[in-house]
């Protein structure tokens, strides 16, 4: 359940940093929040592409709180580490790679400080009901809805809504839709890829 690569699902990570962009620029400290974060690679990724988008100054405000259930109890060493090897790594960008990865022993890189000290692990499970934060920017939770049942996956993305900011935006794979029994919480946005943006219905959740 926890396979996954640098770059996945790129399209759905460009999309939410640009939606979220308008959010966070200007902030003294802004938080987003990678929901089923396996080993790293999803949470990195996204830092890559924000470092990108606002410039390294600005994004020294950013922090990522990445949590993933880790029934191993493996990730967040593994995370804090930041090495990588050649599978993972193969689909990044040559010009990105070189910028953000430097070589660590013989077949494998890690990730340069910059990068690694946005993220920070939080074990944490989904069906808690409880958020890790209130207040973030963006939820990106991709690749992890479906391995829950439909009621799970309604009062997981509830509890979604009450963690997000004003206007703040949540981001799923190409493939998972917003249940139409709560659409009436989120306002889809930027066109295929699967973007969304919290409505202020509180009403809704009482
Ligand atoms: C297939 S991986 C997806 C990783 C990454 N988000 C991606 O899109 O590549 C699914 C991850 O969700 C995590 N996960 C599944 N159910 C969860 C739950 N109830 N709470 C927290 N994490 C969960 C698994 O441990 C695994 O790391």
């Amino acid at each position: 359940m926890a396979f996954t690569f640098f770059f996945r699902d790129i399209n759905v990570i460009n999309a939410a940093v640009k939606a979220v962009m308008p959010n966070i620029t200007g902030r003294s400290r802004a938080y987003i929040w990678d929901a089923g974060c396996a080993m790293g690679q999803e949470p990195y990724t996204l830092a890559i592409v924000l470092a990108e988008n606002m410039g390294h100054f600005a994004f020294g405000n950013i922090r990522i709180l990445a949590s993933d259930y880790d029934e191993g109890g493996n990730f967040e060493k593994i995370i804090a580490d930041g090495v990588y090897g050649y599978e993972e790594l193969k689909r990044i960008p040559e010009g990105l790679f070189k910028k953000y990865f430097t070589p660590f022993g013989e077949k494998s890189f890690r990730v340069i400080d910059m990068i690694r000290e946005s993220v920070q692990f939080v074990k944490h499970d989904l069906l808690t009901l409880k958020p890790v934060k209130e207040n973030v920017s963006l939820i990106l939770c991709k690749n992890v809805l479906l391995h829950i049942n439909e009621s799970q996956r309604l009062e997981v993305i509830k509890m979604f809504h009450g963690a997000l900011s004003a206007g703040g935006r949540l981001g799923f794979e190409n493939t998972q839709k917003m249940p139409d029994k709560i659409s009436e919480l989120f306002e889809r946005q930027d066109g295929d890829a699967v973007i969304y943006t919290k409505k202020d219905i509180s009403a809704v959740l009482a």
